[in-house]
């Protein structure tokens, strides 16, 4: 571990002379990124960080006051395997690939610019939130969240630096050109360029959209490209503390929204000055069906291809399946022929997308369920739902057709009278924009959402979290 070198890593980055220099050319770039697209605010103030000082799984972690801009950016990697092998696909057990094989060389470069351009973009899209926040405590995990999706940039940067010569490069310079919703050089993907601007947006995406990139990294950590393996291996690491930002942040909401309406007797939390459950799931509806897209089309020859080439495998690859190839079997998904609904059977190999986003809503099922036993836990009788994969979706079978929340086929006409119940209108955000108002005093919150259960490493909710 070279932890006090000018980019700390672990992959002796002081022996590859040229590599380094890149790298060290590329840094100033990235901090000028981080200044005007980090943060807004704040980047003078000590805040109680973690931050990775080993790539072990006990341990990894340090933690305590930092100013963002000294943040430990650096490049770690999970160490290397003896002997490892591809793990799926046409070369199942042949020897991992240490080098980009040629033939794949741009489906490779393009899967690692599309997962590097997410990482910036959120902390584009959530740079003015901590002006609005509701505690220190919540403050606190914003920029714990924003340094590390910077440290995912680097991870990325790396592997395009490090395996794609010139081109690499020059997609590592665009990484830093893209702008988060900016019509003319937006982010890649587009639930990257909607706005972020509320602290309930701020869940809904750490809930929903850091989970996809859970699952994007966990199909990547299966590669048999070993460097991209290892780097997913250990951004998976702290990808687990995002998504716990977001689903206790959701719930606590969903918490204080249920105890407004009990004291109120049933009535709208609104009148407590809570944010109403329609509101919240209009929110839950916009972030789950965006995430939804980013797992690309239902039947993809993309995804047969990658997975034929060994680069981009399963869920739990290892962990859940005895065959690797996946040649001999169908899946059935539905898709919209001449007007209906039908069931299709296509070879497994094309319908990867849609096994990932499989996996991938049942772990969402898994946070509502939570949310709605804290709903239940207040007496209260309502219940927050996922909608159908089919609803509101630009991307697959589904773009450019019409569903209701439960999946049925409806016409524009129906979907234009009915959005106002399904989606955000312009009055819910700016009713949330209304509830958002810093609260910074150590102990103190606002009054939507209930304090969390614990502090962070063991420290009290009235803990400084971040000295103003
Ligand atoms: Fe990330
Ligand atoms: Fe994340």
């Amino acid at each position: 571990m070279q932890l006090y070198e000018r980019i700390p890593n672990n992959v002796n980055l002081s022996e590859d002379k040229r590599l380094q220099r890149a790298l060290e050319n590329w840094l100033p770039n990235y901090l000028d990124w981080w200044r005007e697209m980090g943060p807004d605010g704040f980047q003078q103030k000590d805040v109680f960080l973690r931050t990775a000082v080993s790539v072990e799984p006990e341990g990894w972690a340090h933690f305590d006051y930092i100013k963002m801009p000294d943040y430990r950016w650096g490049i770690f990697l999970k160490p290397a395997e003896a002997d490892a092998r591809i793990g799926f696909g046409d070369n199942y057990g042949m020897p991992a690939y240490q080098e980009v094989p040629g033939e794949f060389r741009n489906a490779l470069r393009r899967i690692i610019v599309t997962q590097g351009d997410t990482e910036p973009a959120s902390v584009e899209q959530q740079r003015q939130l901590g002006k609005t926040c509701p505690s220190l405590y919540d403050l606190r995990n914003l920029f714990q969240v924003n340094v590390e999706e910077g440290r995912h940039l680097w991870a990325m940067v790396y592997l395009l630096h490090r395996y794609f010569g010139r081109d690499g490069r020059d997609e590592a310079d665009e990484l830093l050109q893209r702008r988060s919703g900016n019509p003319d050089k937006p982010r890649i993907l587009e639930a990257f360029n909607q706005p972020c601007d509320d602290w309930l947006n701020f869940f809904c995406f750490t809930t929903f959209t850091d989970r996809d990139g859970k699952y994007q990294l966990a199909a990547l950590a299966e590669s048999g490209f070993e460097p991209l393996a290892r780097t997913c291996q250990f951004m998976l690491t702290e990808e687990a503390h995002h998504l716990f930002v977001g689903e206790t942040g959701v719930g606590r909401v969903v918490k204080r929204t249920a105890q407004l309406m009990k004291e109120n007797r049933g009535a709208n939390a609104r009148e407590g000055g809570g944010i109403p459950l329609e509101i919240i799931q209009r929110y839950i509806n916009f972030w789950f069906s965006y995430s939804l897209d980013l797992f690309g089309g239902e039947i993809s020859s993309n995804s047969a291809d990658f997975f034929a080439a060994g680069l981009k495998g399963r869920f739990q690859e290892q962990k859940k399946y005895e065959d690797h190839f996946a040649v001999d079997e169908m899946f059935s998904l539905t898709v919209v022929e001449n007007g209906e609904l039908k069931q299709r059977d296509v070879p497994m190999r094309n319908a990867l997308n849609e096994v990932l986003r499989g996996e991938y809503v049942a772990d969402c099922e898994r946070a509502l369920a939570r949310w709605n036993k804290y709903i239940h836990e207040e007496g209260v009788q309502a219940e927050l739902y996922l909608p159908s994969t089919r609803f509101h979706r630009h991307v697959g079978e589904f773009a450019g057709h019409y569903f209701d929340v439960q999946g049925r086929l409806i016409s524009q006409e129906e979907f234009e009278r009915f959005k106002p119940e399904w989606l955000p209108s312009f009055e819910d955000r700016e009713y949330v924009r209304s509830l958002m108002h810093p609260v910074t005093e150590p102990g103190k919150i606002a009054n939507w959402i209930a304090p969390p259960a614990a502090g962070i490493k063991g420290r009290p909710f009235d803990f400084e979290y971040v000295r103003l």
